[in-house]
């Protein structure tokens, strides 16, 4: 260690002053021993120095690796791993204080000494810096400062954050200020934790805030992410993870890198980066902790990925220098401090003498591949001359083109000096402390000095930077850069835009897209997302145990829709709508009814007009015949009553069709039961009579053959009398007259049009739309209001239907001429047969179709009864007239035997036509 300033006297003072110590002490055992020898380099110039600035640069990158041997004392470790950069900021320190003290305006009267140690970017260094800058001598002493020495006034450094933390936590202890020119960790910006701590580099949150902007500003959602294991890293990621994730960005992996060489380690992180579909990776880490993975990457050749990079690596020339880096890292985006040329600095970092200290010893004989030690010259190691060309060097170390941090260190520098300076010039009796005193320059106390530094304003010399510090801490300031190729393959940086964080919300991140040059082979902004968007028509679905970024997409359900990309669900469509083909979109339902014009509907209307037409055209010629024996035959009312219903039941089929209304949906069902209770009411009457001659006839045949049989036995034997029976006489036949036919038909009517009115008035059948029987269709149909009602109507339909074919099916055999009997069973068997199989076609029908069938039924119904009950009829009526006699009317009993017939004698009483039956012979 090259301390120079310990003279004997120096010695002398620390053993008054551990005597001081053991006096004051409590110790029992009345002695007091050394602890520790710690084992520190750097650079201490403090002879004839008014006010001596601390420093600390991590110059090596780590501690050379001892066993942990506790047979032997143990040693403070020597460090190993120089690093040039570092090396550099030592020298601008160096330089800086030079140009302090070469000027007339700035402290005039004050010469700065300084004392400088090297971190070794350890904590255990850093603390070891500490307490030996606090004791003022070789040896450290705890809360003791010894000598008689110039006063220290703060400490410029100590690097890493994590060593800012540990030395800024025994620094604040005795309220010690501290200028960090790198330290940027988010925690050091409580001022409670440490009191007298102030940098000049931006805190972390505003790095990981314009992170988090940048990963938003490109839509990426999906981003790797990867954190030096010290308190910058951590703390920089959490709090970039902290806001992506608040926008909806997942994190794909997080990584740490470890401190201390792990290849295993690096292979692992290597291999997430290589497996996961992420494709942008956020890095907060030194370039020394990222070195390693970089090794890993190239030895791997992961390329197609965009890397963030924090300040701390993206103009680290040991990360962008490296060869073959390019595939790997170009493209690469990152945030840097703010940069500024320093006039002098390049001649000064020329002009190291190699003599003075054995840090630079050490880096001459590393850049110039030789030593200035006679030991190792004796081992076979090159004689370095000293006076080797270090002009020639291109090296981290004299590269000016990118000065950050050494920038930040120049200015650290300058605020200790501006404070001194303020302190220095202060006026008594209008100074800041207690009745306006001043410090006094040769022996102020820290805190003192701290008042200065916070309150400080000052102007950076040659970049005219103004700087005050804002509770210790400096505005959010970075320029976006970017690593493109230049002509050599080598990497330059780019500018592309800067990070503001005191400008309004919008405006802190501007970025120029187009200078950006990506590392990709389609040199567009690269995509990094876990899973695609969903379009509309789909929605999200959450993979298991995977981020929310990573979804599939879900079509939606019939009748569900998504009018949106990345709808998290789709909307239920409302009653009267349905969604379209892809899903996007509500569209209304299509109104289903059976209308007038389409051509079913018409077909429907031309056959009812036809059935209905028949009809009366039947009515017509049974009108013109009406004095015929035919027509007369049976009660030419109740043909009209008959034909009447017909007609009825085809128009009703006609109001089933079209929209339904309140009318419409009333009058078509009571149309229709009442229309065929008529019908069949009529054919019940029709057919009574029917039945009634039929077993007239009957009753004729049995009593003619039970004469001739009597008379027969009278041939045989003579003496016996025989009593013939009696033989009915005429006209007592027609057991009931057309008045009970009529009565019979209007009571048969007339129950089924009151049933009709109290269904009517009671639950009345009304228009609805039915959504549920069909998704995309509103069937617009008609309620029929009570099931009970109609089943009841329609049952009741059905009973005079069973009586009417009953009647005419034991009538069935009566031989009229036109066999009545047999049309009207013919006929209310079709009848039967069409609504038997009307019952499976409705139910397996859906929508129009079903009214359609309906009328079918009620169509092939009607026309079979008209065809069936009239066509005979009227074929007689209009082709054979000459069959329309009475005789012919006459209902033949046809056996063998049988002279009888059934003579119809028609009278007219009371007006009306009265058929009967008489018997002849
Ligand atoms: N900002 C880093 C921290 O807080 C330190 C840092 C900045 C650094 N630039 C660097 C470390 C360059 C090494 C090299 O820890």
């Amino acid at each position: 260690m090259d301390l120079t300033g310990l003279s004997s006297k120096g010695r002398l003072l620390l053993v008054f002053c551990v005597s001081i110590f053991l006096y004051t002490s409590t110790d029992a055992e009345g002695s007091c021993k050394l602890k520790a020898k710690f084992n520190l380099r750097g650079y201490k110039e403090v002879l004839k120095r008014t006010v001596v600035v601390g420093g600390m640069f991590p110059v090596h990158q780590r501690l050379v690796d001892t066993d942990a041997n506790t047979t032997i004392p143990p040693e403070s470790s020597d460090c190993e791993g120089f690093n040039f950069r570092a090396f550099r900021w030592t020298q601008t320190m160096l330089f800086a204080l030079n140009e302090i003290n070469d000027r007339p305006d700035l402290l005039p009267r004050t010469e700065l000494g300084y004392v400088i140690y090297d971190s070794c970017f350890t904590i255990s260094k850093a603390v070891e810096g500490t307490l030996t800058f606090l004791t003022g001598q070789d040896e450290a002493v705890p809360n003791y400062r010894c000598g008689d020495g110039p006063p220290l006034s703060a400490l410029v450094g100590a690097g890493g954050s994590d060593l800012s933390i540990a030395t800024a936590r025994i620094l604040g202890l005795y309220y010690f200020p501290q200028m960090s020119y790198c330290s940027s960790c988010s925690v050091l910006e409580s001022r409670f934790q440490y009191p007298t701590f102030l940098r000049t580099i931006p805190s972390d949150e505003h790095q990981s805030v314009a992170m988090a902007k940048l990963v938003l500003h490109f839509g990426w959602t999906w981003v790797g992410t990867i954190a030096a294991e010290d308190d910058y890293g951590k703390y920089g990621i959490k709090r970039f993870k902290e806001v992506v994730e608040e926008a909806g960005v997942c994190i794909s992996f997080s990584e740490t890198l470890p401190k201390i060489s792990n290849p295993e380690a690096m292979e692992r992180i290597a291999q997430t980066v290589l497996d996961s579909t992420a494709k942008i990776i956020v890095v907060f880490s030194s370039d020394v902790d990222l070195k390693p993975l970089l090794d890993e990457l190239l030895r791997n050749n992961i390329t197609n990925r965009t890397w963030i990079a924090s300040e701390a690596w993206v103009t680290s020339a040991a990360i962008s220098r490296h060869p073959d880096i390019l595939p790997v890292l170009g493209g690469t985006i990152g945030f840097a401090v703010k940069q500024a040329e320093i006039p002098g600095l390049k001649e000064h970092l020329l002009g190291v003498s190699p003599y003075n200290d054995t840090l630079t010893e050490e880096f001459w004989g590393i850049v110039f591949n030789c030593t200035l030690s006679y030991r190792q010259v004796m081992r076979g190691m090159k004689r370095c001359t000293g006076e080797e060309m270090i002009e020639t060097l291109n090296n981290t170390y004299s590269d000016v083109s990118q000065l950050r941090i050494t920038y930040n260190v120049y200015k650290a520098v300058y605020a200790v000096a501006y404070a001194l300076h303020n302190l220095e010039t202060c006026v008594p009796g209008s100074g800041p402390f207690e009745n306006g005193t001043c410090a006094d320059i040769n022996k102020f106390e820290p805190w003192q000095l701290m008042y200065y530094l916070k309150n400080l304003q000052f102007t950076v010399p040659h970049t005219g930077e103004h700087i005050f510090f804002n509770d210790g801490d400096v505005d959010g300031f970075y320029e976006i850069l970017n690593w493109q190729s230049d002509s050599d393959g080598e990497i330059t940086y780019s500018h592309i835009g800067y990070y503001n964080s005191s400008a309004p919300a919008d405006d802190r991140l501007i970025i120029n897209n187009a200078s950006i040059i990506w590392n990709n082979d389609v040199l567009e902004t690269p995509r990094s997302v876990c899973s695609e968007r969903c379009q509309p028509g789909t929605r999200m679905g959450i993979r298991q145990g995977e981020p929310v970024c990573c979804f599939d997409c879900i079509p939606c359900a019939d009748g569900e829709i998504t009018n949106t990309t990345d709808a998290r669900g789709c909307l239920q469509c409302d009653e009267d709508y349905w969604s379209n083909a892809n899903h996007d979109e509500c569209v209304p339902k299509t109104i289903e009814f059976l209308d007038f014009s389409e051509p079913l509907g018409i077909t429907l209307i031309a056959i009812a007009a036809f059935g209905a037409l028949a009809a009366i055209v039947v009515v017509i010629i049974f009108l013109m015949h009406l004095n015929t024996p035919l027509v007369k035959a049976n009660d030419p009312l109740l043909s009209f009553s008959l034909l009447l219903g017909l007609v009825i039941t085809f128009l009703s089929s006609i109001v089933f069709l079209g929209e339904p209304q309140k009318w419409s949906c009333m009058t078509s069902q009571v149309a229709l039961a009442v229309g065929f209770a008529l019908v069949l009411s009529s054919l019940m009457g029709k057919s009574s009579l029917l039945m009634l001659r039929a077993r007239a006839v009957k009753a004729v045949k049995s009593a003619t053959r039970a004469a001739k049989a009597a008379a027969a036995a009278a041939e045989q034997s003579p003496d016996t009398e025989v009593i013939a029976p009696a033989i009915p006489q005429k006209n007592d036949v027609d057991p009931i007259h057309p008045r009970h036919q009529r009565a019979m038909m209007i009571v048969g009517t007339l129950i089924q049009a009151v049933g009709c009115t109290v269904w009517l008035i009671l639950m009345p059948p009304h228009p609805i739309k039915n959504t549920a029987a069909q998704n995309i269709k509103i069937i617009l149909e008609c309620d029929i209001g009570n099931i009970i009602f109609i089943c009841s109507i329609f049952a009741y339909d059905i009973l005079l239907a069973l009586l009417a074919f009953a009647f005419a099916f034991v009538a069935r055999k009566l031989e009229d001429h036109f066999n009545e009997g047999k049309s009207m069973t013919f006929g209310m068997m079709v009848f039967f047969i069409v609504w038997i199989s009307f019952v499976p076609a409705y139910l397996s029908t859906r929508g129009k179709f079903m009214v359609a069938v309906q009328i079918f039924a009620i169509l092939a119904s009607s026309f079979g009864l008209l065809a069936c009950v009239f066509i005979p009829k009227c074929y007689v009526l209009l082709v054979k007239p000459e069959r329309n006699t009475v005789e012919m009317m006459i209902p033949r009993v046809k056996s063998r035997d049988a002279g009888v017939s059934l003579a119809t004698n028609s009278s007219s009483a009371n007006g009306t036509t009265v058929s009967t039956v008489s018997l002849d012979g």
